[in-house]
């Protein structure tokens, strides 16, 4: 049996890191090629300074920016099978930074030994699946030999995210603005914005971090604009959130309450499409970004055609432990270690997790929600147990700590519910920490000798 995994960021690393963990405990598992179109593994957490197109001419992967840290805390997205402990040796504080939270992502699969199944620099073209085989057809460019070759496959899961073609709506006047605009994919340095009033559009996570990081960086003001509703936090003396941008002119941003501002730059912080151009149709998810996309079987398994999976493909509170639960369960139906109900049981069981979202009214109600599903996924395959319930109130507590600072909630601290252990203080405050690298992150007190040793074989 052989298995393509499109895709190694979090979710096709967590696929491999499932099959590993049954061929470990003496399970034969099938032949697996993973098709990585970057240079290296880590999908959004390997950091590229490019944009546009990459050294290849491929779209650019990448949304990730210099000075990004940890949006939620790490305790809520720790692997129930290696924790921070036992790859960092010690305690670290909460929020960490991208490169951190990428060494941690690549130390589980160097210890897995899972990269010599991964085909680099090889970008997917076109899927297919033939009735009559039975087979999935994979047709992938490997530039590395500059050819294009189709192997077949009984199963492929599709892991290759969803925040990185960007959604761009246009307004009247961009195509005269003397400013620059760029959607978030494209932002990757806030120094560029030092003096400058920035104009965000948009009211979710990428308004929300890319504006407090021109703001940490020293822009003049920042102003975000809502089309539904405003992030609502105390922001800084200069930001201020205004109803949805009628129109440019010149300078001069006019909004829809009537009032405008002089604005010298515009980010689009207005988010993604789900985007597989390399699915035939009949293979492909078609959803805006929410908790529950349609046509997933347990949110992965694809209705239409039970041996296509798709991983990560919901809008996201839970996200490490979350791919690792989806995986696992994948690994479990194409091992027949779990049998999939007929189509209309499956249809049925998905709308009724569906009715459950629409019915959902707060954000609490979201993280609840995906707690449970995670929490239905783990109840059937092995992946190690974990509390839960206790991330769910990580989540809650995260929430309240945004309320009540939005500039200073990342020098909060949280407990692991993997190993127990309390976050530590990092050196510097966010606000005041203005080199994002590992080293100068790992710069902080070290901890008691044998610390490290012990973690490690606690994991
Ligand atoms: C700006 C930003 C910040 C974020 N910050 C956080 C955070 O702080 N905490 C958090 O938990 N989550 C965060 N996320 C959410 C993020 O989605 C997940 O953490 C995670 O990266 C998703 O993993 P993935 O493997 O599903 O997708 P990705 O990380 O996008 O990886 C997909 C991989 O598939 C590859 N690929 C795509 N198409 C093809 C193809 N045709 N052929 C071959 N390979 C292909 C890509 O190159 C990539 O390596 C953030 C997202 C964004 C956009
Ligand atoms: N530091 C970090 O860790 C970090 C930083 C940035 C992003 N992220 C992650 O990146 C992911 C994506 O976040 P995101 O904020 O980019 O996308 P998102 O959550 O999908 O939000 C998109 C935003 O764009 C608005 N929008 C869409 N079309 C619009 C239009 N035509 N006009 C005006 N507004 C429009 C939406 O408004 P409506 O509400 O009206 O739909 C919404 O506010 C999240 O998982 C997030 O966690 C993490």
């Amino acid at each position: 049996m052989r298995v393509a995994i499109i895709g190694a960021g979090p979710s096709g690393l967590a696929q491999l890191r499932a099959f590993q963990s049954a061929q470990q405990q003496g399970h034969e598992i099938p032949e697996l090629v993973c098709y990585e179109k970057q240079s290296d593994w880590g999908g959004l957490w390997n950091y590229t300074w490019r944009t546009g197109l990459d050294e290849h001419g491929e779209p650019v992967h990448g949304s990730m920016y210099r000075y990004l840290w940890s949006n939620g805390p790490k305790e809520g997205l720790e692997f129930a099978d290696y924790s921070f402990d036992a790859h960092f040796g010690r305690p670290l504080a909460s929020y960490p930074p991208r490169e951190v939270l990428w060494d941690y992502i690549k130390g589980r699969v160097e210890k897995a030994d899972v990269r010599r199944y991964i085909r680099f620099n090889c970008p997917v073209r076109r899927v297919t699946y033939d009735e009559q085989s039975g087979l999935f057809s994979v047709t992938a460019h490997d530039h590395a030999t500059d050819t294009t070759s189709t192997e077949t496959f009984d199963h492929v899961v599709v892991a290759s995210g969803h925040f990185s073609t960007p959604n761009v709506p246009e307004f009247e006047g961009f195509d005269s603005f003397p400013g620059r605009i760029l959607h978030a994919h494209d932002f990757r340095d806030a120094t560029e914005f030092r003096g400058k009033d920035v104009l965000l559009i948009g009211s979710s996570y990428s308004a929300e971090d890319i504006g407090s990081q021109c703001y940490k960086y020293g822009a003049r003001s920042i102003t975000s604009s809502y089309r539904s509703g405003p992030m609502g936090f105390e922001w800084p003396d200069n930001w201020e959130e205004k109803p949805l941008l009628l129109k440019v002119n010149g300078n001069t941003a006019h909004f829809s309450d009537g009032t405008s501002k002089r604005i010298d730059a515009i980010i689009l912080c207005t988010g993604y499409q789900h985007y597989f151009p390399f699915l035939d149709e009949s293979l492909r998810l078609e959803t805006d970004n929410r908790l529950w996309p349609l046509n997933l079987y347990q949110g992965t398994v694809w209705e239409n055609n039970p041996k296509l999976f798709y991983l990560g493909m919901q809008d996201q509170w839970f996200t490490f432990n979350m791919f690792d639960a989806q995986a696992w369960y994948v690994r479990d139906v194409i091992l027949q270690r779990i049998a999939l109900p007929e189509q209309a049981a499956m249809r049925q069981h998905s709308l009724a997790w569906r009715q459950r979202e629409d019915e959902i009214v707060d954000v609490p109600g979201m993280i609840g929600f995906q707690g449970d599903y995670v929490h239905s996924l783990i109840e059937q395959t092995d992946y190690p147990s974990f509390d839960i319930e206790g991330v769910k109130q990580i989540f809650l507590d995260w929430m309240q700590h945004k309320e009540e600072n939005i500039m200073t909630f990342r020098d909060r601290l949280y407990r692991s519910v993997i190993t127990g252990t309390m976050a530590t203080p990092h050196h510097s405050r966010w606000l005041e920490a203005m080199d994002d690298s590992m080293a100068s992150y790992l710069a902080s007190p070290v901890p008691a000798a044998g610390f490290k040793d012990e973690a490690r074989q606690s994991a």
